[in-house]
């Protein structure tokens, strides 16, 4: 394996060379984004960690969803996942070694504070303490997610977690202790991770932590929940959460540590599957319950009008004081984003009664134009297919109605069967296709600030466990010390990275030179 992969890479370095000899009017690299722009990897805590019951952690609710009989998951679980815990430093010259920028990852609450609240646990304080100066070591700034899908286990008993405003205090309370901790490092603060998929999957759908939905609206059995009103719930405690929390960071942090707070959403991109206009109605309303939900409290304080009126009083209100306090309350948003989706108008939906989230929305989603067989399933079956251009529309989204904000790409990435190969070539198409898209909408007038690329290594993947993988890095499992293994992925990143051009489509005429070469390899 090793000795195959190193003539791999001394292959594909040849590779590279001939690309660039290839000369190509839209040849690209780093240096044609505006100097600041930053380039980075990301990965999650309970997704890469490990040492899950080790040193003081006690359970998040991804954690217990993992560990319940998940379809999803398939009996696959985070306890080791890639030994992030224990292996940081070889992870960390890793990036260094690829040339990374930042790194984005983040803290594990109930590592951090194993009740929720109330003492912090050392040695938890102690490892992000370590992982924090290591990558500044390295020169390689931190870029810091609070909740990715993962509330301690202890609130989500106590009062039912998001559902309940006590999470406001709490959340606040741990905030703080980030910022005292490590805001003197840390400037690039993400309250929520994917707030808008957290609060459809989690309560309305019920297939991600913390499963609550009601019937018949889960995708799975539904034991204990209400989609008609949670998802509203739950997301409105975590805005209040994040601009309470952003309002202390300024309040108390920002003259001193000069950092910057964010909210991140996934955004699926929605656009009308025809030209028919309750199609093109239902694509803006798509994307006003998708992103809307979130965007319009904070960018002007209140939620979309068609949410308003298709939740009716289901959709909490913000008082006068909250809504003052939401507005504005962000530096930047982060966006990830894998694939645009085609909406076909379902307003007939809005005379049942009752209806959860997803039926207000009243819109039918897919990934293909025209393919019915990908109606409503949240990824399509392995390889995404790719949609740069969707990438641009949300940053016009971002740019046309809401005052062109900050935005980093947090996520981006393709996803593969996982250990079939290391020659990745989808997932260097994909890098090359969105990162040249973005080149694009920097020039037409898009703030956005960064991309991150989903992810660093292959981790305990949320949609399906270990069966798909968007690593650069391949861990193999088999391997009591998980070793790394680069993909032509990593090498590519790091080509790039290092601020060599890329021509697009070199890695196609690569493929083709690449198979011949590679062959004649593996015969020798
Ligand atoms: C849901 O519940 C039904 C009836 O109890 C059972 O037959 C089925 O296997 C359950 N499905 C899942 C995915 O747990
Ligand atoms: C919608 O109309 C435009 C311009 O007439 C056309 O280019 C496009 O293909 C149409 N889209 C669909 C889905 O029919
Ligand atoms: C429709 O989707 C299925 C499953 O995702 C896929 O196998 C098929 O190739 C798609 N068909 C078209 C026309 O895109
Ligand atoms: C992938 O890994 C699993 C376990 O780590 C192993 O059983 C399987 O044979 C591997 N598949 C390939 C194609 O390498
Ligand atoms: C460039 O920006 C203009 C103005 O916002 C917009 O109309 C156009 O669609 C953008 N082009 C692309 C490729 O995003
Ligand atoms: C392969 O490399 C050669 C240069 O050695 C180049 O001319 C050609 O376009 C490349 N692509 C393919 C598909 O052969």
């Amino acid at each position: 394996m090793v000795k195959k992969l190193g003539s791999l890479l001394q292959l594909l370095v040849v590779g590279l060379v001939m690309a660039e000899t290839v000369s190509g009017a839209d040849e690209f690299s780093r240096y044609d984004f505006p100097p600041g722009f930053v380039f980075g990897a990301g990965t999650s805590a309970y997704q890469v960690e490990g040492a899950a019951n080790e040193d003081g952690r006690t359970p998040s609710i991804m954690d217990t969803w993992a560990h319940s009989d998940s379809v999803i998951t398939s009996g696959a679980n985070g306890d080791i996942a890639c030994d992030q815990y224990h292996k940081y430093k070889e992870d960390v010259q890793l990036m260094a070694e690829m040339g990374l920028d930042a790194y984005r990852f983040s803290i594990s609450w109930s590592r951090l504070i194993p009740n929720g609240r109330g003492p912090v646990n050392p040695k938890g304080l102690q490892y992000y303490n370590n992982l924090i100066n290591e990558l500044v070591s390295d020169g390689i700034e931190p870029h810091v997610t609070l909740h990715h899908f993962d509330l301690p286990q202890a609130l989500e008993d106590e009062y039912g977690g998001w559902i309940s405003q006590n999470i406001v205090k709490d959340f606040v309370e741990y905030a703080d202790v980030c910022y005292r901790m490590f805001g003197d490092r840390v400037k690039y603060w993400t309250t929520f991770n994917e707030a808008n998929i957290f609060s459809m999957a989690g309560y309305d759908l019920g297939f991600l932590p913390p499963t609550r939905c009601s019937s018949p609206f889960g995708y799975f059995n539904c034991t204990r929940g209400d989609s008609s009103l949670e998802p509203y719930l739950a997301a409105h405690n975590i805005l209040l959460s994040h601009a309470s929390a952003t309002r202390l960071y300024r309040k108390k942090y920002q003259n001193i540590q000069k950092g910057y707070v964010g909210l991140n959403l996934l955004s699926f991109h929605s656009v009308p599957a025809t030209n028919k206009t309750e199609d093109v109605i239902a694509a803006q309303r798509t994307n006003d319950f998708f992103m809307g939900w979130f965007v319009e409290p904070l960018v002007h304080g209140d939620y979309p009008e068609v949410m308003k009126k298709n939740a009716g009083s289901r959709l909490p209100s913000f008082t006068a004081l909250e809504s003052q306090r939401v507005k504005g309350s962000f530096d930047f948003f982060g966006v990830n984003f894998y694939i645009a989706t085609y909406v076909k108008d379902n307003s007939e939906g809005l005379n049942i009664e009752p209806r959860d989230y997803k039926a207000d929305m009243a819109v039918e989603w897919q990934f293909t134009q025209g393919n019915a067989s990908s109606t409503n399933r949240l990824l399509p079956s392995f390889e995404i297919p790719l949609t740069p251009w969707g990438l641009q529309g949300v940053l016009e989204l971002f740019k046309q109605n809401y005052g062109n904000p900050p935005v980093f790409i947090h996520e981006n990435g393709q996803r593969m069967q996982r250990n079939t190969t290391l020659e990745d070539w989808p997932r260097i198409q994909c890098l090359q296709e969105h990162i040249s898209a973005l080149l694009d909408s920097v020039r037409n007038g898009s703030n956005a600030k960064g991309y991150f690329t989903w992810s660093l290594l292959d981790v305990f993947e949320l949609l399906d466990g270990f069966r798909s993988s968007f690593g650069l890095y391949y861990v193999d499992l088999d391997d009591p010390g998980l070793r790394r293994y680069p993909k032509l992925s990593a090498e590519w990143y790091s080509h790039f990275l290092k601020g060599g051009s890329i021509t697009p489509n070199a890695g196609i005429e690569l493929k083709g030179n690449w198979s011949s070469l590679s062959s004649a390899q593996v015969m020798k």
